[in-house]
């Protein structure tokens, strides 16, 4: 499917982020999005009519419409690989949510498949492409703190329990802290350092029996069935190393802590769940004649590029197709992230450091002057 002009767009699943996605979806003037789909079609028709969007319906009508170009997926990670292997069977390119699979072999299953195809395979995090840690990574990439050679992130919150109307997916099989939020940390991580070689773990669950906090079905109970609490230490390719914890088990919430240390100083990123927000840096240089218990400020950098939020991923998916250059947030790094995540799940339950045999290569900065909302197509 060569294809010009602009992109057509049909979004799968009418859910809770659905709303940000076609709230900038439809902003882009590259992309045409053209359909709503879910198995309620009720959802589907009224995402639609909420946001302009001409047509909404079934998964198969969706995939039955010719200007289609890409489809996003937005359903939920048990069902991702399924519906990403409808989009690619109907020759379309996919923009998938994470985590691209909830087995190695689906995700493999999903690459293989859309190679075999000739479409493509993109899968959130997009946040990487927003401005924030879009900046952090021109400043790591200037040389600001020298090769980059540790990290600690942490994130921890009460649990999606507490927002989400129907938040048993993030508490089973494919969810969970390390599944559900490590994608945007792991992510940031393999751009940064490279991809992973091994990870040991342990993984814990302080509160099983969870309850639906918010929504129609409030006072709902249900069972976490994976670990709410896990803490890994990663070691990458190039031999540096970080320590990150994922918890939905804490009333005192801590989103977003994100440093990365090398020779020269430790910048601090912003949440690696968002598109915006500045970084610090504390450079060793900035502690000289620095006396007593005094500490040097830090330098700010502001960010720099577009703080659109989800769906850029998909408009660069969009323009890489028709430039016919690679996509940066591609199906590889998300399917070597799973296998970092599911390194650690083993890793947790078996005690053992296990090794990650998948490797990628990290994408490329985006110009800081892209920007959305140019008609380039
Ligand atoms: N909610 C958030 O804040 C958030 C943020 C970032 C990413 N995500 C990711 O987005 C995805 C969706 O999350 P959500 O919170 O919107 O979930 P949700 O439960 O609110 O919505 C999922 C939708 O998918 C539909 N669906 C399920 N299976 C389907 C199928 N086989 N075919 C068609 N439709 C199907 C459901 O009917 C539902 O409308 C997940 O992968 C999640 O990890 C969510």
């Amino acid at each position: 499917m060569a294809g010009t002009g602009t992109v057509g767009v049909g979004v799968i699943g009418a859910g809770v982020i659905s709303a940000q996605y076609l709230g900038n979806l439809t902003r882009f003037p590259d992309l045409d999005v053209r359909f709503v789909a879910d198995i309620d079609l009720d959802r589907a028709k009224s995402r639609a009519e909420e946001f302009g969007v001409p047509a909404s319906g079934s998964v198969e009508q969706l995939l039955a419409d010719d200007g289609v170009e890409i489809v996003v997926n937005l359903t939920l990670p048990s069902v991702h690989a399924e519906v990403d292997l409808a989009i690619i069977a109907a020759g379309k390119h996919v923009w998938s949510e994470k985590p691209i699979a909830t087995s190695a072999e689906d995700a493999r299953r999903v690459l293989e498949a859309a190679e075999a195809a000739g479409v493509r395979v993109a899968v959130a995090p997009d946040t990487l492409l927003g401005a924030g840690l879009q900046t952090a990574f021109r400043a790591i990439a200037e040389g600001r703190i020298g090769e980059p050679k540790s990290a600690t992130t942490m994130v921890l919150n009460p649990g999606p329990d507490r927002w989400h109307p129907a938040p048993e997916f993030l508490f089973q099989a494919g969810g969970g802290p390390l599944l559900d939020l490590g994608p945007y940390y792991l992510s940031t991580l393999v751009t940064i350092f490279g991809p992973v070689v091994g990870v040991a773990a342990v993984g814990s669950i302080g509160r099983p029996q969870r309850t639906v906090e918010s929504g129609p079905r409030a006072g709902t109970t249900f069972e976490a069935t994976v670990p709410t609490h896990s803490a890994l230490l990663l070691e990458f390719e190039g031999g540096a190393s970080a320590q990150c914890t994922f918890s939905f088990e804490s009333p005192l919430p801590r989103a977003g802590m994100f440093e990365v240390t090398g020779p020269e100083g430790t910048i601090v990123l912003p949440d690696p769940n968002m598109f915006e927000g500045a970084s610090t840096l504390w450079t060793l240089e900035s502690w000289r004649g620095v006396t007593g218990h005094d500490k040097p400020e830090p330098e700010v950098i502001a960010e720099q590029g577009t703080t659109f939020s989800r769906g850029l991923g998909v408009l660069e998916l969009a323009r890489a197709i028709r430039a016919g250059v690679p996509e940066r947030a591609s199906g590889a790094l998300a399917a070597h992230v799973l296998d970092v995540m599911l390194a650690a799940a083993t890793a947790a339950e078996t005690g053992t450091r296990v090794a990650v045999e998948s490797r990628v290569t990290a994408p490329a900065p985006l110009p800081a002057e892209w920007d959305p909302t140019e008609r380039t197509l």
